[in-house]
């Protein structure tokens, strides 16, 4: 029989995909999504996608007899994608009590439930905002975390804590921390993608927006960066890809390959780009005419990350796949798709 996994904040953007990997693997998936930042019309293009709905419930999972009740009516889970978060790092500045609350009170009732229904797995969506400024690059599993510049950075790396003392004190939990590099471009389908409410703050989905017309022009922030072009260098990471990460931590999880009760890796494709790279090689793929200049820095950026992923590469056996160009022509298929443009 097929084992059933809960993907909170599953009809988020990097939640479908994993949803549709973990699908196309055999998993029968059950969603918890507060539609806070997502609608529920993403269940049919899943359906869509894979052939499968999956089951769906609408709760925030801060609610402890919800979160109860939950595992209650669903007692087959096997195993756990933890995705339900704030992410907007701006916002988490002026709301600080808001994301720590939501972030880490989610965590703790799901894994105080872990422990009552014996639920022995975790996987979670963790940043490579961890790593701050790296002395050193590309950025190592041994590179030593900073203290996080935003209240929602900080709500990854005390997660991570939690995680690792939790599973630490508790015999039969285990839990896998993904540090994600940055998450762009859509599934090939373009029926699911990055759906920012409001003005985006990331840098693809503005390029896009502006690439259909919903904004004039992209502005580049800081060209003055210590960088071969002086605009800021990530590691960009197609998400169909990252998805297929957490297919491959749940699997190590289930066939108990993992080495400690608490494991991280980190989940890039090893590659940098800066925003410039990035910007031409989307008017390149994409041939739309994309208006942009460069205006001051954006306060609390980094000037360059990227991932060593030869521990994730030798250990879990994943590699990020698809280039840079085929990942921003997914992009930009998604946002045509959503705009209804031809
Ligand atoms: C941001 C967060 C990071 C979080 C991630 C989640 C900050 C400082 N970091 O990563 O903690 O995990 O989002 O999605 O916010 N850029 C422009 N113009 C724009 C938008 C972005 O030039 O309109 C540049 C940025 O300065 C940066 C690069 O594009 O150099 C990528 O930016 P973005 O997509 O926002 O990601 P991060 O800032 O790397």
């Amino acid at each position: 029989m097929s084992k059933q996994i809960l993907v909170t904040g599953g009809t988020g953007y990097i939640g479908s995909h994993t949803v549709v990997e973990l699908q196309n693997e055999g998993f029968n998936v059950v969603i918890v999504d507060d539609l806070s930042n997502s609608g529920i019309e993403v269940l049919d293009a899943i359906e869509k996608i894979t052939g499968k709905r999956p089951a769906f419930e609408k709760f925030n999972l801060t609610d402890q007899d919800k979160t109860n009740a939950f595992f209650e009516k669903y007692p087959g889970i096997a195993a756990i994608v933890h995705f339900a978060a704030f992410k907007a790092v701006g916002e988490s500045v002026e709301k600080p009590l808001e994301y720590y609350h939501n972030n880490l009170v989610s965590l703790m009732n799901l894994l105080r439930s872990m422990r009552e229904h014996k639920i022995p797995d975790m996987v979670f969506s963790s940043s490579c905002t961890v790593y701050g400024q790296p002395e050193k690059l590309p950025v190592t599993e041994d590179t030593p975390r900073k203290p996080a510049e935003s209240p929602y950075g900080n709500t990854k790396a005390v997660s991570e804590d939690i995680m690792r003392d939790f599973a630490r004190a508790t015999e039969g939990i285990n839990c896998i921390a993904l540090r994600y590099f940055n998450p762009i471009g859509a599934h090939p389908s373009a029926l699911i993608g990055e759906l920012p409410v409001g003005v985006p703050n990331n840098l693809v989905p503005f390029i896009t927006q502006t690439a259909a017309g919903l904004r004039d022009e992209l502005k580049i922030f800081g060209d003055d960066y210590n960088t071969p072009d002086g605009t800021a260098i990530r590691d960009y990471i197609n998400v169909v890809d990252l998805a297929k990460a957490h297919v491959v931590a749940i699997n190590r999880l289930l066939n108990n390959k993992q080495k400690a009760s608490y494991e991280f890796f980190n989940i890039g494709t090893g590659e940098g780009y800066s925003v410039m790279q990035l910007v031409k090689a989307f008017i390149k793929v994409t041939g739309v005419n994309l208006k942009y200049s460069v205006v001051g820095r954006r306060a609390g950026d980094i000037e360059k990350i990227w991932a060593d992923t030869s521990y994730a590469n030798n250990e879990l056996g994943w590699k990020a796949e698809k280039t840079l160009e085929e990942t921003l022509k997914s992009a930009w298929e998604w946002e045509k798709h959503v705009r209804n443009i031809r």
